[in-house]
């Protein structure tokens, strides 16, 4: 089938560009390059050994939108396209609603004209703002702290009524935990063109020396050790969670949510030491006080996309670090 991929240069659509195309589907690339570099196609090209084909275009700009629905008899979209800093969100709320919310509202408004209704959306564990317990399943109530997270449910409440308006849609809105880690090639991986904010992005740019020290945030929470806990996934993982769903949405109509973690929490110290391990470098990393607006701890209840899409992670902490070094290392030698 012919996939659009909105955003499909960036870190989690290029894996899923990846894993889609080696199941036997066509994948289409729309991005406008904001966080992503033209890099990447080379990339996805030698790694799928086959040409894909990528449009430069701005979900801003629906005739760019129109073109690629006129130039490709698209089947099903896979929207990751947006902003994506919790923390750029409080600052420029107006620049996330814009780009988040009016380009998703862009994208939808051309499939219904061209009548394409299977959607795979990004939608994202901050949903659920601060865990009431845990593990979080995806009857948690969702009360998002930030801008970024409240553009994430009303996206996903806007495609719950668009379902209700007409039963023929079939949407997923997978609420990933965190994702790291990058594709056995190492050739591609999470890559942010600006400053990196991510816990992983930042191990490996001290491991390389881009960075002088990791700051923790904070050694005083209930946590096993006192640093905050998170249910770190691998992005193949995830990716994988992104066919499983598709598959599931062409047999079922709906508007489903479904969390993608591994459903184990792992803390900053855990991350770390795996990192120092399986990488055999030094990252020298210092405590500071805890960052505005964390949680303690944050892992996923994955049981219902096992029961429904029969998906589950299979890779753990170590790959995880052993990909995010390998992807830097190429990087660098490019
Ligand atoms: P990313 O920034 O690497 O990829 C997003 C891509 O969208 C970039 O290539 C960017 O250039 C493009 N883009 C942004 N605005 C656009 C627009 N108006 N028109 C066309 N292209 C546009 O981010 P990612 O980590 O791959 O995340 C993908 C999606 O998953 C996002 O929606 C993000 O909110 C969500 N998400 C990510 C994480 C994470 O930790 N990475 C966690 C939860 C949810
Ligand atoms: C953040 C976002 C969340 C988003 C997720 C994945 C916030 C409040 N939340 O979550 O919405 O879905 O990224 O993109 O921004 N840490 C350090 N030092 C650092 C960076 C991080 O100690 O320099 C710690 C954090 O305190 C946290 C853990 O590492 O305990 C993970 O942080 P991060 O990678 O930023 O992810 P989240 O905070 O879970």
């Amino acid at each position: 089938m012919k996939l659009l991929l909105t955003g499909g240069m960036g870190y989690i659509g290029s894996h899923v560009a990846v894993t889609m195309a080696k199941s036997g589907h066509e994948v289409i690339l729309f991005d406008n390059l904001v966080n992503s570099s033209s890099d990447t196609i080379k990339k996805l090209n030698k790694i799928l050994d086959k040409d894909v084909y990528f449009y430069k275009g701005d979900l801003n700009n629906p005739n760019d939108i129109k073109s690629i629905f006129e130039k490709f008899k698209i089947d099903a979209v896979f929207h990751f396209a947006g902003y994506k800093s919790v923390k750029e969100s409080v600052i420029n709320p107006i620049e996330y609603y814009s780009n988040n919310m009016i380009g998703t509202i862009n994208l939808i408004n051309e499939m219904y004209k061209k009548n394409v209704k299977l959607l795979v959306f990004s939608s994202s564990a901050t949903v659920y703002g601060d865990p009431k317990y845990l593990p979080i399943d995806e009857k948690h109530p969702t009360i998002p702290k930030n801008p970024y997270g409240r553009i994430k449910l009303q996206i996903e409440d806007m495609l719950d009524d668009i379902y209700s308006s007409d039963n023929n849609w079939r949407i997923a809105c997978l609420r990933y935990f965190n994702p790291v880690g990058s594709h056995d090639s190492g050739l591609i991986g999470d890559n942010p063109t600006g400053l990196a904010n991510n816990l992983m992005p930042i191990i490996t740019k001290v491991a390389s020396k881009k960075l002088k020290k990791l700051s923790v945030f904070g050694n005083d929470y209930p946590t096993v050790d006192g640093t905050g806990v998170r249910d770190y996934i691998h992005v193949m993982d995830l990716a994988e969670g992104h066919k499983m769903s598709f598959n599931y949405l062409l047999k079922n109509k709906g508007c489903f949510k479904f969390n993608l973690g591994t459903g184990k929490g792992y803390s900053v110290l855990d991350l770390l030491k795996s990192f120092i391990k399986m990488n055999h470098c030094d990252v020298p990393y210092d405590f500071t006080f805890r960052r505005e607006g964390d949680v303690s701890e944050c892992y996923a209840d994955p049981n219902k996309a096992f029961e429904f899409l029969g998906w589950r992670s299979l890779r753990g902490l170590d790959e995880m670090s052993e990909s995010a070094w390998k992807f830097l290392h190429h990087n660098e030698k490019d």
